[in-house]
């Protein structure tokens, strides 16, 4: 296939083209910190929605010793998660496969946990759970890593930024909107562990700033 250029490419296909493993708020940090409250077991199996890279499910295939399931939808990803796999000596427990997470190419009641980190901020919240929610057994939980607003705005300046940035459906939730989401779909005993508000060293402020004079 034809390599796009930079220019051309959007959000999800400029981080597969870097090879970034951590694309979510927090970073690496914040997965390890996921994955401790997650107390993940070594029988459990676990799927990576929106695996990206690959680096969560290696790193939870090797350090927890688990079976793992990555999907993404970008192809570039996928590539770039089976290599990582391999050079960390974990492809026998994790494999990774082109899926839309809307349509999951698995079983109902397949999963004990599903990770999601900044993925379903893209996505139709509802439609996604949905379908997380169906393949995960019934005692099955869902860590979502997602960035939240403090607060509802009508600055549509932000709004118009983030889109430009992350592309068209980016959607965040407050923490109560995102717990109400959830919750809709059936989830049970929605909490939020570990939050923590975003340095961006006032980038975005400045963005709006400078588009308003
Ligand atoms: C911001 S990246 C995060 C990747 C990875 N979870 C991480 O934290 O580094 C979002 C990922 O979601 C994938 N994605 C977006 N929509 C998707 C969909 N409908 N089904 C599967 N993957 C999707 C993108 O291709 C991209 O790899």
């Amino acid at each position: 296939m034809e390599q796009k250029s930079i220019d051309d490419m959007n959000y999800f296909e400029l981080l597969a083209w870097l090879g970034i493993g951590s694309s979510h708020p927090g970073g690496f940090p914040a997965t390890i910190q996921n994955l401790e409250t997650m107390h993940v077991k070594t029988e459990e199996y676990v799927l990576d929605a929106g695996c990206g890279n690959g680096l969560t499910a290696c790193v939870l295939a090797k350090v927890v010793g688990c079976k793992v399931v990555g999907v993404d939808l970008n192809h570039q990803m996928i590539e770039n998660a089976r290599v990582r796999a391999k050079r960390e000596g974990v492809s026998h427990l994790v494999e990774f496969k082109v899926a839309d997470v809307y349509k999951l190419p698995f079983e109902d009641n397949t999963f004990d946990l599903v990770m999601a980190e900044s993925i379903t901020v893209f996505l139709n919240k509802r439609k996604a759970y949905k379908e997380f929610y169906r393949v995960l057994k019934p005692e099955g939980r869902i860590a979502d890593l997602e960035m939240c607003m403090i607060q509802e705005t009508s600055d549509d300046n932000f709004k118009k930024q983030m889109k430009a940035c992350f592309g068209n459906g980016t959607n965040p939730l407050t923490l109560e909107e995102w717990k109400n989401t959830l919750q809709q779909v059936g989830f049970e005993d929605v909490e939020v562990r570990n939050p923590r508000t975003l340095s961006n060293n006032h980038n975005v402020k400045s963005i709006v700033k400078r588009e308003k004079s």
